[in-house]
């Protein structure tokens, strides 16, 4: 299997679309997307000009946490589809010039996970339990949980077993956590990278991967005067060598994506040193709200941080645990945090979807790769009004309901069509997660050929931005309201987060706006344009 040996360093400005498997498309009609829904769909991916496709999990699990549960990392789960057919999935693709990125999820298991069924089964102290983190309780008969720690998704990550052992779990009570200092949880990864690598995989999504080691001990910690004892700890950067090691061993390099929320930009960019990862997703633009200074400091930030260390700066404005963009957007308050989530948080739809369309040429037009999630090329909304009966994410469960949860950015994709299930799945199939009525207008056969839909924007700016921009990134003069840059090529990109409209640079050739100009060519507030630089002296 060839990989373009032309591009070895694709990842450093691809554009890489996510696909959540379970709610893509669905082939053979049970409701729930899968490899062959997928299979059918990708020439809709390549025509939308994306390098490569990063899945979600697709691997056997409980769906405890919608596939961040995994029994076995070596499978696909039947519901999906075969190893066969993931197989075939990646070489199609690749046929098609799209790379394919497999998340990996390394720091923990499923509960189903033959591993920890064999620590249950197996006596207090034995070599099964050591591969995960079983702890006795405190207390007088060891009835409180080992340590003050919580869990990520809220709560108490340890859970208590027959014998009065507990084991920890930062997620949910079903996904148990590996034991990093156990040589064999490490043999066993750099073995599964292996085997997707080995499969074509051009690259993996590493899951939670700020979180693998524990401090030994297992110590009750302060939070801000204890060194974290499972956040950022310096010990994993050997972790991640040793997988770099094995992604370079190939004769076409595969990519190491991290998933590291780690707010401290200087700690964040030690993962992307020369022998670690390659990118990391960029979490404080993402939660950064829609406001000019805010997006300025981000941009800065993100820039200054990946130059020591030679790595590429990537732009995400969603993904599958967040709150869809034009619905953030629309909000009053447009930063994304778990924490303010809540039901019935106003939001203004037309406006959300002017900004989004706006921050979509922004993030395009900044030097680096770009992850974008499946639907926001269709400007999907968060759906906030599933029934509670329907709701499946933990976080919903954990926060004693208070929390939405993450299925409302899950919701199967509208592909064509009056009523759900819009092309998801045969006329007729309910789908896992229940599709709005009013979708109609936002399938990809209604968008399709309407210059003002979402659709052709997205399609059009990633065809601008594979064949024209590129090159060093600097800032123009502007309003403190308006981010204004160019890149070296004599691209430029203006974005108006301001009130009132802004004149566009003199010497400008537009190229592509997200919306209408105002009267006399300015650029109304929420809007942004694309345009050529024509006077050499901006
Ligand atoms: C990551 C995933 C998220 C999952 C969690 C636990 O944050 O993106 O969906 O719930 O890890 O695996």
């Amino acid at each position: 299997m060839v990989l373009q040996p032309d591009r070895p360093d694709w990842w450093r400005d691809a554009a890489i679309y996510q696909v959540y498997p379970r709610s893509f498309a669905d082939g053979n009609g049970d409701g729930t997307g899968d490899l062959a829904g997928i299979r059918a769909r990708l020439p809709y991916l390549a025509e939308l000009g994306f390098d490569a496709v990063w899945f979600n999990p697709w691997y056997p699990s409980p769906l405890k946490d919608g596939g961040y549960d995994v029994a076995d990392y070596r499978s696909i789960d039947p519901v999906f589809g075969t190893l066969e057919e993931a197989e075939k999935l990646i070489a199609e693709a690749l046929d098609l010039g799209i790379r394919t990125v497999v998340d990996i999820v390394p720091n923990h298991v499923s509960n189903e996970h033959p591993w920890f069924r064999a620590a249950l089964a197996a006596p207090v102290g034995s070599p099964e339990r050591e591969l995960f983190h079983f702890a006795e309780g405190r207390g007088e008969n060891g009835e409180l949980p080992p340590n003050n720690w919580t869990s990520e998704f809220g709560g108490c990550p340890w859970t208590r077993i027959a014998d009065g052992q507990w084991y920890l779990h930062l997620f949910a009570t079903e996904q148990p956590d590996l034991n990093w200092a156990h040589p064999l949880v490490r043999q066993e990864h750099e073995e599964i990278l292996r085997f997707w690598f080995d499969r074509g995989a051009a690259g993996v999504r590493i899951d939670s991967a700020g979180l693998l080691t524990k401090e030994p001990g297992l110590p009750s910690f302060e939070l801000g005067v204890d060194t974290h004892p499972f956040v950022d700890r310096d010990d994993l950067h050997e972790i991640y060598r040793s997988w770099r090691a094995i992604a370079d061993s190939y004769e076409q390099p595969r990519v190491l994506i991290g998933e590291i929320w780690v707010p401290d930009t200087e700690r964040f960019a030690r993962y992307l040193r020369p022998d670690e990862l390659h990118t990391a997703f960029n979490f404080d633009f993402l939660a950064r709200p829609w406001a000019a200074a805010e997006l300025r400091a981000s941009i800065d930030g993100t820039l200054a941080a990946h130059a020591p260390v030679g790595a590429p700066a990537t732009w995400v404005l969603c993904n599958h645990d967040v709150t869809r963009t034009v619905t953030r957007y629309g909000r009053t308050d447009t930063r994304f945090q778990f924490s303010a989530k809540a039901f019935g948080t106003p939001t203004d739809r037309a406006l959300g979807v002017r900004r989004a369309r706006a921050a979509a040429l922004l993030s395009l037009a900044l030097p680096g790769s770009l992850y974008m999630y499946q639907g926001e090329e269709l400007g999907l909304p968060e759906v906030e009004d599933l029934p509670l009966s329907t709701l499946q994410d933990p976080m919903h469960f954990r926060s004693g309901g208070t929390d939405p949860g993450r299925d409302g950015c899950r919701v199967p994709i509208p592909w064509s069509g009056e009523a759900p299930p819009y092309g998801f799945a045969p006329e007729g199939v309910e789908p896992w997660l229940p599709q709005p009525a009013d979708w109609a207008a936002l399938t990809v056969a209604a968008q399709t050929g309407d210059p003002d839909s979402m659709l052709e924007l997205y399609r059009e700016a990633l065809r601008i931005r594979r064949e024209r921009i590129g090159g060093e990134f600097g800032w123009l003069p502007a309003d403190p309201e308006v981010l204004s840059f160019r890149r070296a090529d004599g691209f430029g990109c203006l974005v108006n987060l301001g009130a009132e409209p802004v004149a566009l640079p003199g010497g400008a050739a537009l190229l592509l706006a997200s919306g209408p100009l105002a009267e006399g060519g300015a650029l109304p507030s929420d809007t942004a344009v694309w345009f050529e630089i024509l006077d050499t002296r901006l």
